[in-house]
């Protein structure tokens, strides 16, 4: 199971240190500090006050270290992930490597279809994440204006690059 799949079932504990806990999202955050810092990020921009303050119910919030494996290749996944500080890399194939900045986002296609993971993702630095588990996911696109749009959008430029990706290796392959 994913590190953070363990991270929210409780299975593993939280790091002592706090380094892997919900950071801004446990019991006693407050909920106006959570739509603060949820208003800094571009894809909720669009959000009135109240869609804000239901994004901020639903997510919570990881801090994880530098190779941090985030998703794995052929795995079922249960969550959606936004990237709010640091750079990840989604290992699309051996030869591609696709790095995710502040603001991107992955795992929305393991919810969309229930499909097993398409790539592996590896935290490139300590990353801070925005999380938000399967149940909750129709209620994010429900509340954030546009969002679904954006995911198409997102998943279209995903499709092309993979196949790009297996023509240049078939290619290679003399196929
Ligand atoms: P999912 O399949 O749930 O888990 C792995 C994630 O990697 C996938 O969702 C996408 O979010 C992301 N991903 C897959 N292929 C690419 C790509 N070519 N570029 C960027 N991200 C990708």
């Amino acid at each position: 199971m994913e590190l953070i799949s363990r991270m929210m079932d409780g299975s593993i504990p939280y790091d002592t240190e706090g380094r892997l806990g919900p950071v801004s999202s446990g019991p006693g955050a407050k909920q106006e500090d959570r739509i603060e810092r949820l208003k800094e990020v571009p894809l909720f921009e669009g959000c009135s006050r109240r869609q804000l303050r239901s994004v901020a119910r639903i997510a919570r919030v990881f801090d994880v270290p530098a190779e941090s494996l985030l998703t794995r290749a052929g795995e079922a996944g249960d969550e959606f992930f936004l990237i709010l500080d640091g750079t990840a890399r989604v290992e699309v194939s051996p030869e591609k490597r696709v790095t995710l900045h502040p603001g991107a986002f992955f795992g929305e296609m393991s919810l969309l279809d229930g499909g097993p993971r398409s790539a592996t993702v590896v935290a490139d630095t300590p990353v801070r994440l925005l999380v938000i588990g399967r149940k909750h996911f129709a209620d994010l696109l429900d509340q954030v204006p546009g969002l679904t749009l954006t995911l198409l959008t997102t998943l279209s430029r995903r499709v092309r690059q993979a196949e790009a990706q297996a023509e240049r290796a078939r290619a290679a392959a003399g196929l």
